[in-house]
């Protein structure tokens, strides 16, 4: 039979024990939240997750740049010059190998749609410039081919394309 003694012990550590418990229960609760919360847009963006928008006012050689999901987006309106320069390349020349037709849509190639941020370090890169008739990003030398594709400087991968689809001929969804 235990002993007044051995009863105040027991229950001592099962009261220590609990409360360890409730502490380690408490303090994973405040980390998961803040995760959770994270992952839940708000409606705002939700509201932004896809944007629609009509190319067909971009000229032939001209570009815009667009926001989506608060990231900058190019749309390139290709020339058939800068379209064919883009298939001529071997895969073999690619740092992050994709073929011209994998960044465009069938039936829609003069449209080049690509998030605006330098794979580097995130500048935004001048178009129509660099050594490969893309585009250029002053902040370390990266220079992107006809199809966004990184062809020297410090950049790992070509700019990246979202996804999108088009809903007509010149109407496009973003998200
Ligand atoms: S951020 Fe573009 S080259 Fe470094």
């Amino acid at each position: 039979m235990a002993t007044q003694a051995e009863h105040s012990s027991t229950n001592r550590r099962d009261f220590l024990f609990v409360a360890t418990g409730a502490v380690g229960a408490v303090g994973a609760a405040a980390v998961v939240w803040p995760l959770i919360n994270q992952l839940n847009p708000d409606a705002s963006t939700l509201a932004l997750a896809s944007i629609e928008f009509d190319v067909g006012a971009i000229p032939e050689g001209q570009s815009v740049t667009i926001t989506w999901r608060g990231l900058p987006v190019f749309v390139r309106h290709r020339t058939a010059a800068e379209i064919e320069e883009a298939k001529a390349v071997p895969l073999s020349d690619l740092k992050d190998p994709a073929t011209d037709e994998e960044r465009t849509k069938p039936g829609h190639e003069q449209w080049l749609i690509m998030i605006a941020n330098c794979t580097h370090l995130g500048c935004i890169p001048v178009g129509e410039s660099g050594d490969f008739d893309g585009w250029f990003c002053p902040c370390h030398g990266s220079h992107y081919d006809t199809a966004g594709r990184v062809r020297r400087g410090p950049a790992p991968k070509n700019l990246v394309v979202p996804p999108y689809e088009f809903v007509s001929d010149t109407l496009v969804q973003i998200g």
